[in-house]
């Protein structure tokens, strides 16, 4: 049996929650999903504040930005963890849930990644978005613990001369692995800076021998309800479906990863496999991928199939052109105080070039 459940959301978490909005201005008879007072949606209920009623520690948690020294002393105790050679999880308070992974050896340094400073692992990796497990961003650390990632299929089909079923360790060998430091934008209006592991796509698609008519690459992620316990819910439509245009796929930038801070991901950002699109707002990144599909359509993203108006297929990071409801002009880094400005392609201008000639007011 579900227990209905009862929970705040948030604005940003509203922009996660594209059905409450819908919902909320058509069911309810408003024209902001921000102000009703709750919702019905199968056994979920959800109440919904106004956004004055929010505080900001809603939005990002006060651990997150109210004692920054809390930060700066993670900072430094990753610092010591380092020069001691031990692990930072093994200075981690027990109720942090980090789980061993294993050392990626041999790393390439990209020159893609940034200079800015990283995002500590213990927030990387206790703030998710993975709906799979829960819409909680705390939740899915303890809930994908005992996620099963061995043994692990990837099908390339489609239009592709021949379909393929790879074991995930023969896809991790086909080229040599790099260390891209990448700034992360969730289309929440936070972000982090991440140095994930992992190659260029375009590797895997050059082995995959897409057909000249393939234009798009679509991913599919797990679907597994024992497993995952946020499939039992219809908050999505489940698998969690993903896609980008051939070229955008086959941008150097867009990467094949397996691995964040020199380790194998840890289950809750995507294990064994995923993909990074740092141009993009974060849903793009589809964890868990189980299937790469070419094809000659468009590819219909989770997202956009859950809110047409509110989530484009493109999703390219743009300050200029506002979420319905809320402006995409600014971001809070994670561990920050203030708001940074948000920049164009999050700052990638070398994808610029992807979209000469279209109106990305349009193509959102
Ligand atoms: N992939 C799957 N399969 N399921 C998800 O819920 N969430 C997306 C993306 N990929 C999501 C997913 C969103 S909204 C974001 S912001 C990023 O994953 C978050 O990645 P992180 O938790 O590793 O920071």
């Amino acid at each position: 049996m579900i227990v209905p459940q009862l929970f705040w959301v948030s604005e940003p978490a509203m922009q996660l929650f594209p059905l409450a909005g819908v919902l909320s201005s058509t069911a309810l008879g408003q024209s902001s999903g921000v102000d009703c007072p709750y919702i019905v949606q199968g056994t979920v209920f959800m109440l919904i504040k106004k956004a004055a009623d929010i505080a900001s520690s809603e939005i990002t948690p006060k651990s997150l930005y109210l004692n920054r020294r809390t930060f700066l002393a993670g900072t430094a105790l990753a610092g010591a963890a380092a020069l001691a050679g031990v692990g930072l999880r093994n200075l981690l308070s027990p109720a942090t849930a980090v789980e061993a992974k294993a050392a990626i050896n041999g790393l390439q340094k990209s020159s893609f990644s940034t200079s800015e400073k990283v995002t500590p692992y213990k927030d990387v990796t206790n703030y998710n978005n993975y709906y799979e497990f829960s819409t909680d961003k705390y939740e899915p650390a303890g809930l994908a613990k005992d996620f099963k990632t061995t043994p692990w299929k990837v099908t390339i089909d489609g239009l592709v001369s021949e379909k393929q079923v790879l074991d995930v360790d023969a896809i991790l060998k086909m080229a040599a692995p790099e260390e891209r430091i990448y700034r992360h934008r969730c289309v929440e209006g936070w972000s982090i800076v991440v140095p994930w592991v992992g190659f260029s796509l375009s590797e895997l698609i050059k082995r995959a021998q897409p057909l000249g008519k393939a234009k798009f690459v679509e991913f599919t992620t797990l679907y597994d309800p024992k497993q995952m316990p946020g499939q039992r819910v219809p908050v999505l439509e489940w698998p969690y479906v993903e896609g980008l245009r051939l070229d955008e796929a086959m941008h150097p930038l867009a990467l094949l990863c397996f691995g964040m801070y020199r380790e194998t991901l840890p289950n809750q950002d995507g294990a064994p496999l995923r993909i990074v699109v740092p141009w993009k707002y974060g849903f793009k990144s589809a964890k868990a991928i189980v299937r790469i599909r070419f094809t000659d359509s468009q590819p219909v993203n989770t997202w956009n199939k859950s809110a047409p108006n509110e989530y484009g297929f493109y999703s390219n990071v743009n300050p200029n052109v506002d979420h319905p409801r809320w402006s995409q002009g600014k971001e809070r880094r994670l561990g920050e105080f203030t708001k940074r400005p948000t920049l164009m392609f999050n700052g990638y201008d070398q994808v610029a070039s992807l979209y000469s000639g279209m109106d990305l007011k349009k193509n959102f």
